[in-house]
């Protein structure tokens, strides 16, 4: 099996999800590491009880460079071949994320190249678009880019707000992300 470490800033539900697909004896991955630049971030615990070691070591008060290259160190000491991030809400320096291409994967709460960034689910709200979903994509040096493996779209209902809108993108992120990492691991 692929061996998949994933880093998480927060919540981790796309870890969690990711965490049950490897579950299935026929999934082509297994997580060896779930990573966090957080140490309160709440997936840790939920990584900890499916018995998948974790690392969390916060970036503060270290150079971007220079924590990634912590990262790096620790991404190749638990064997990783690829890396997913799930929510981790930090950018990567060029230099890391070249030593990782191809190989590593971000999923976005929108239907890239629409609404980069943060606070999507507002955005696509205020705009009053009538479609709205989510990304798997390649990591590349720039913020939200790199080559799309996968996309999941859910309709924008009346009456949605952050909180709806945002819950019916997030179940289709969890069926999404494990199918596109199963998808680059088998090619
Ligand atoms: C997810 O909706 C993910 O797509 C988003 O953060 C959330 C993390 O939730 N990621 C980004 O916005 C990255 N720019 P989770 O911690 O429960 O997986």
């Amino acid at each position: 099996k692929a061996k998949l470490a994933i880093l998480i800033s927060g919540r981790g539900s796309n870890m969690i999800a990711l965490a049950e697909a490897a579950r299935d004896p026929a999934c082509p991955f297994e997580i060896v590491r779930v990573l966090s630049n957080d140490p309160a971030a709440a997936g840790l615990a939920e990584a900890e009880r499916r018995g998948i070691p974790i690392w969390a070591h916060s970036h503060k008060g270290l150079k971007r460079a220079d924590y990634d290259a912590l990262l790096d160190a620790e991404l190749r000491a638990a064997g990783a071949e690829y890396v997913a991030l799930a929510g981790y809400m930090r950018l990567l320096s060029p230099g890391f994320v070249a030593g990782w291409a191809g190989r590593m994967v971000n999923i976005h709460p929108s239907l890239l190249p629409a609404y980069k960034g943060l606070d999507t689910h507002n955005r696509v709200l205020a705009a009053g678009d009538a479609e709205h979903g989510c990304t798997v994509h390649l990591v590349t040096a720039e913020l939200d880019d790199g080559p799309i493996l996968g996309q999941a779209r859910v309709p924008v209902l009346p009456g949605d707000d952050e909180e709806s809108l945002a819950a019916r993108v997030l179940a289709e992120e969890h069926r999404l992300y494990a199918r596109c990492l199963a998808d680059l691991v088998s090619r």
